[in-house]
């Protein structure tokens, strides 16, 4: 991070909220979250916590049976504030947001690309779009992207079709697709699982070189706390919907104050520790349908007492400069000129 504080983007409470037949299901509970220029922030959090449905819903391309609520602010490359939540789906204004002003490395390679168009044609469109109409200047910038992020032949492959590719290949080309306009804001989800160590360490070695050359903000997706330590400024803990936690790297390792920090960070395996069983958060996360107005960690959480039971769900409080916690432990016991500054 380059030590200012300027926010490019700011989520508040955003709620996302699908109808099912068997009742209302809020994925995403009330976010509040902010990403500063030039940093790297990690978002983290078990399977089906509500990572991808908040980010998606950041560039509105979550389906239309979504509902969300609450407001995303950007403030694009060229300082201009904009509210993104609300914007017709698929249109003009937010499709030229996208792919320039904050673009998205998808999950999942293989449904994020037409069958029925060449790899090149679909990662040129955003150059197309955003940098020159120029078809042969679209082309090769293209293969230059293609080649960075490692496809080797690219002038080939730049011809060739979704179905052509391996699914390691197809990420990279997600990844080419990207970051092909240099964005203000790149959200990466989990963008680097499919492909091996080497290829993995390249990629991230890129985006830090990005990073520095453009001054490039970035909300990284991942499950792996190792890649956290090694290329975020800060972390954002989620849980059922909500972020329960919120600290810098270092914090976040040294000083985990939510027990669901706590047991991700204990979560993983050390070479070489001596630990015969490996450690795990015991119980599942909850469906986010019907819950009561309590804690959602409670039935899991190793710190529980029957006080928990007679508050209302904990809200991120901060406890010491940068660094917030949504635990009764915290907001009961927290400084008053601190839980003053209760966030959300
Ligand atoms: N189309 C859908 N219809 C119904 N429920 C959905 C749909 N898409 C997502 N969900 C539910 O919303 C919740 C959050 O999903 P999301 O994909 O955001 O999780 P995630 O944190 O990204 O998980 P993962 O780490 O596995 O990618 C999950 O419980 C999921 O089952
Ligand atoms: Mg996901």
């Amino acid at each position: 991070m380059n030590g200012t504080k300027d926010s490019v983007l700011e989520v508040k409470k955003l709620s996302i909220s699908i109808k099912l037949d068997e009742g209302l299901l809020t994925p995403v509970r009330g976010v509040d979250l902010q990403l500063y220029r030039n940093e790297t922030l990690g978002l983290v959090g078990e399977s089906g916590c509500g990572k991808s449905l908040l980010c998606k819903a950041v560039i509105g391309i979550n389906d239309k049976k979504f509902k969300s609520e609450g407001s995303v602010h950007l403030v694009d490359e060229n300082g201009k504030a904009k509210e993104l939540l609300g914007l017709q789906f698929g249109g003009k204004e937010i499709r030229s947001i996208r792919g320039k002003s904050i673009s998205m490395i998808f999950q999942e390679p293989m449904s994020s690309f037409s069958p029925l168009f060449t790899v090149g044609h679909q990662i040129s469109e955003n150059v197309r779009l955003h940098v020159t109409r120029d078809k042969q200047e679209a082309r090769r910038m293209t293969i230059k992207m293609m080649q960075k992020v490692g496809i080797a032949n690219a002038e080939q492959r730049y011809k060739q079709y979704p179905h052509e590719f391996s699914g390691g290949m197809l990420q990279r080309s997600l990844i080419a697709m990207a970051l092909i306009c240099q964005p203000h804001i790149l959200i990466a989800d989990e963008p680097t699982t499919a492909l091996d160590v080497t290829i993995q360490a390249q990629i991230l070695q890129m985006l830090k070189n990005l990073q520095k050359d453009v001054g490039m903000s970035i909300i990284y997706i991942t499950h792996d706390l190792g890649t956290v330590a090694q290329i975020c400024d800060r972390v954002a803990v989620m849980y059922l919907g909500k972020i329960i936690e919120i600290a810098t790297v270092d914090e976040i390792f040294k000083n985990p104050l939510h027990p669901y920090t706590e047991g991700l960070i204990h979560s993983v395996h050390k070479i070489g520790g001596k630990t015969e069983r490996l450690f795990s958060i015991e119980g599942f996360v909850p469906l986010a349908m019907n819950l009561d107005n309590r804690c959602g960690f409670y039935d899991r959480c190793t710190r529980r007492n029957k006080e928990c039971l007679t508050l209302p769900e904990p809200h991120l409080v901060q406890t010491s400069e940068g660094h917030s916690v949504a635990c009764y432990k915290y907001t009961n016991n927290s400084k008053p000129e601190l839980l003053a500054k209760e966030v959300g």
